[in-house]
């Protein structure tokens, strides 16, 4: 083959190309939608924290209802007001007072000082292994937590603290 031929199959060839090159640029834009990825950043941008999180959040998600028992075991020792928590008059309300309010079946009633006042002097901690592991005594038997074993430890004690605050 001579040169020139070589050279016009060489210019035809190059030429091809170009189109080719062309060709697959503007398919490439229609495929790829130049507008579609602007228009997709743009939301992104307007995007905020919550409808990102909204986004992102997972597909199922666990209801807990809280009941009592729930709670006590979500809030193990309740240190909110006072050294064993806050719950300790709801926990006596719900849980002891039925014995101790009125002193059923020989439990020390709740604000009977001389009741309680031996029982106090064996110190905190043995009231609170008492009313957690349960107790029999001269007056009867004091059940573990009172019967209720969905209790924390936690609340528990709280209960006898409120107990025995209230029976010095
Ligand atoms: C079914 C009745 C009953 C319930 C409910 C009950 N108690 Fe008692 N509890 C007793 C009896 C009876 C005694 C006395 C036992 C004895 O000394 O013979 C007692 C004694 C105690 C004492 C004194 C223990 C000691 O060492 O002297 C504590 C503290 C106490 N109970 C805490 C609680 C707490 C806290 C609850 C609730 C979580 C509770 N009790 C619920 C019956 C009950």
């Amino acid at each position: 083959m001579s040169d020139r031929t070589f050279i016009r199959y060489f210019s035809y060839m190059i030429g091809t190309m170009v189109v080719l090159a062309v060709v697959v640029f503007v398919i490439a834009q229609v495929v790829a939608g130049k507008g579609t990825n602007a228009a997709a950043v743009a939301k992104m941008k307007k995007m905020n924290n919550t409808a990102i999180a909204e986004r992102m959040k997972p597909v199922g998600r666990l209801l807990v209802r809280a009941t009592k028992s729930t709670m006590n075991s979500i809030i193990p020792t309740a240190n909110a007001g006072g050294e064993h928590g806050a719950h300790g008059k709801s926990t006596y309300d719900s849980a002891c007072g039925a014995c101790h309010n009125a002193g059923l079946a020989g439990a020390p009633k709740t604000g009977d000082k001389a009741a309680w006042k031996a029982r106090i002097a064996q110190g905190n901690e043995v009231l609170y292994g008492h009313a957690i592991k349960g107790y029999t005594g001269k007056k009867g038997f004091m059940p573990p937590k009172g019967g209720n074993t969905s209790l924390s430890d936690g609340v528990v004690k709280a209960a006898v603290d409120y107990m025995v605050k209230n029976s010095k």
